[in-house]
């Protein structure tokens, strides 16, 4: 029997994001791009007699509304078992960010107790999507992938290879939803970059040229409008001729740099500028 599976949950940015509709039931229509990048939580899995879900550093989730213990119950609902396991997360990916951390430990967690329960049969993208709109792309274990619907339609897409890119923080959280209810006809204009981002990533034409040149996404403005720290650190960073990019509703950015050594150039730079800035890999 399997006693125990770790994870790493890795965190996720958005190269591109286009909203194409709003819905009878209050989400939104989506197409966009999304991309893991090589900074993880560690998420460990083992059997237990009832449900623990131990996030460390405490986030201060609200009780109940964790993404991770939603994972659990959801899984033990659909095949008729108990919800019982330890969970055991250690967050290094900021929350509510745009870098869809809660997601991903629960993209994670369903991804181990399916392998405890020796359950490879589910379908576990399709439950995944009762958990949240993010976490269909993270149980798929996809490293990049073009996601449509409200985020449940995942279609994989082949892993572009060496892709560096510059995380940047302008402080602040906002929560998805506001920024989505603050979204006007006008903030559109991203879907050609979704499908240019797309095509490329399908037929591995892409170059960091194209990824900058098509890191286009929707929630830009609204984000801008709820948290002004975000236009703040776009317009330093464009001081130095440096594009930063929206991920997800934020208010995380990225740019997207030629190779490693630029990436820690443009690192370097945004941090002068009092900027906190990272340089990542893409996937991971
Ligand atoms: O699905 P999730 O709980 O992550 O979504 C949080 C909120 O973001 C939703 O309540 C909704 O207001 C908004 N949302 C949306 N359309 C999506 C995803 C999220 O309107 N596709």
């Amino acid at each position: 029997m399997t006693r125990a599976v770790a994870l790493l949950a890795p965190a996720k940015i958005n190269l591109a994001l286009a909203v194409t509709a709003k819905r009878a039931d209050g989400y939104h229509e989506l197409r966009s791009v999304f991309a893991t990048i090589d900074l993880a939580d560690r998420v460990r899995v083992a059997p237990y007699r009832r449900l623990v879900v131990r996030i460390a550093p405490d986030v201060g989730a609200p009780p109940g509304d964790e993404l991770a213990g939603r994972a659990v119950r959801v899984l033990a609902g659909a095949i008729g078992r108990e919800p019982a396991a330890f969970v055991q997360i250690r967050k290094r990916i900021p929350v509510a960010a745009g870098l869809g951390g809660g997601s991903s430990d629960a993209g994670a967690v369903l991804r181990a107790l399916a392998t405890i329960w020796q359950r490879p049969d589910v379908d576990l993208v399709a439950l995944a999507a009762t958990i949240g709109s993010d976490v269909p792309f993270f149980a798929s274990g996809a490293r990049v992938a073009f996601v449509s619907g409200r985020g449940e339609r995942v279609d994989p897409l082949p892993d572009p290879g060496e892709t560096h890119v510059v995380i940047v923080r302008p402080g602040g959280r906002l929560a998805t939803r506001d920024v989505f209810a603050a979204l006007q006809s006008d903030d559109r204009g991203a879907a050609g970059g979704v499908d240019a981002l797309r095509d490329g990533f399908a037929r591995g034409t892409v170059t960091p040229r194209l990824l900058r040149e098509n890191a286009r996404n929707d929630l830009l403005g609204p984000a801008e409008r709820l948290c002004s720290a975000i236009a703040e650190a776009r317009a330093r960073a464009a001081e130095h001729g440096i594009v930063l990019s929206l991920s997800g509703s934020g208010p995380t950015l990225f740019a997207v740099a030629d190779d490693r050594r630029d990436a820690l150039r443009i690192t370097r730079l945004l941090r002068r500028t009092g900027l906190v800035a990272h340089a990542h890999a893409m996937g991971g």
